[in-house]
């Protein structure tokens, strides 16, 4: 459980692990009769917001969804630009992330088409924060879900673990950055509900919210309107009883 804390005492209890599938900037771009890439440059504005509100709210654990390993499918223009911009963002906020105490990881990062030097950019940026532990921010780029899963699978195996030993904890162990807590609240942006392969270990038991505003559009009135949902959601975890509020915690 995170507490917020004010003056007046503990005023709120926050989830210990936000995700963001931050979707809808495509539409954003296409009601200003703008590039889809219009609506990629702008969401950059939004991501910082939600990081410092999220930081400063007191959230330890905030994932964003940035690229998965569908949207390789776009077209190569779109895909070139979205590199660049995340070059771009990854440049420009390093400084402030690492001032901030922000961990920064990437999830995903194996895709041979990644530009080298947006590689390297991001390879500096999370050794740079590795010692951060104000907030980890994990942005899940050329992500998926399954894929994640059938990694932790091959790295079973390859380990020798035998079958009987193969516990759900243990299949846990071999997910990358197996340390994430599971994810307590997922916010997908635009009205769209759907996963779409996003940390599908991680959200088994998340509770979700689809706000319609578009992604570019999204900032920090909207993340507490998400985190007050959250609160008003009772958590079982497939028991009967009580839930234990928004703490994230099971009933025992
Ligand atoms: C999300 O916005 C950004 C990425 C998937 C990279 P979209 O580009 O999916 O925007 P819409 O859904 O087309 O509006
Ligand atoms: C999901 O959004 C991926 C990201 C937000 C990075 P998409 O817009 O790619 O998802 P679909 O295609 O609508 O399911
Ligand atoms: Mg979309």
């Amino acid at each position: 459980m995170v507490e917020l804390r004010s003056a007046m005492g503990v005023v709120s209890e926050l989830p210990c692990h936000v995700a963001c599938v931050m979707d809808g900037n495509g539409r954003w771009a296409a009601q200003r009769s703008l590039p889809r890439t219009a609506g990629h440059e702008a969401a950059e504005a939004a991501v910082m917001d939600i990081i410092e509100e999220a930081r400063s709210a007191g959230i330890r654990w905030l994932s964003l969804y940035a690229f998965s390993t569908e949207n390789w499918r776009r077209p190569a223009g779109e895909v070139d630009i979205l590199m660049r911009l995340v070059r771009r963002a990854v440049r420009k906020h390093a400084p402030a992330l690492h001032a901030r105490g922000v961990r920064c990881r990437f999830l995903g990062m194996s895709d041979p088409r990644i530009p080298p030097a947006l590689v390297r950019d991001i390879t500096d940026l999370m050794t740079l924060t590795s010692d951060n532990r104000q907030m980890t921010l994990t942005v899940a780029f050329d992500h998926g879900g399954r894929r994640d899963i059938v990694e932790a699978a091959r790295s079973l195996i390859r380990a020798d673990v035998p079958a009987e030993q193969v516990t759900e904890a243990t299949f846990a162990r071999h997910l990358p950055y197996s340390d994430t807590p599971d994810v307590d609240l997922v916010i997908r942006t635009s009205g769209e509900q759907r996963i779409s392969n996003f940390m599908l270990w991680q959200v088994a038991y998340a509770e979700w919210v689809f706000p319609q505003v578009l992604w570019p559009d999204f900032r920090a009135t909207h993340l507490w309107e998400c985190l007050d949902a959250y609160r008003s959601r009772q958590r079982r975890f497939g028991d009967v009883r009580q839930s234990t509020a928004a703490t994230g915690e099971e009933p025992r």
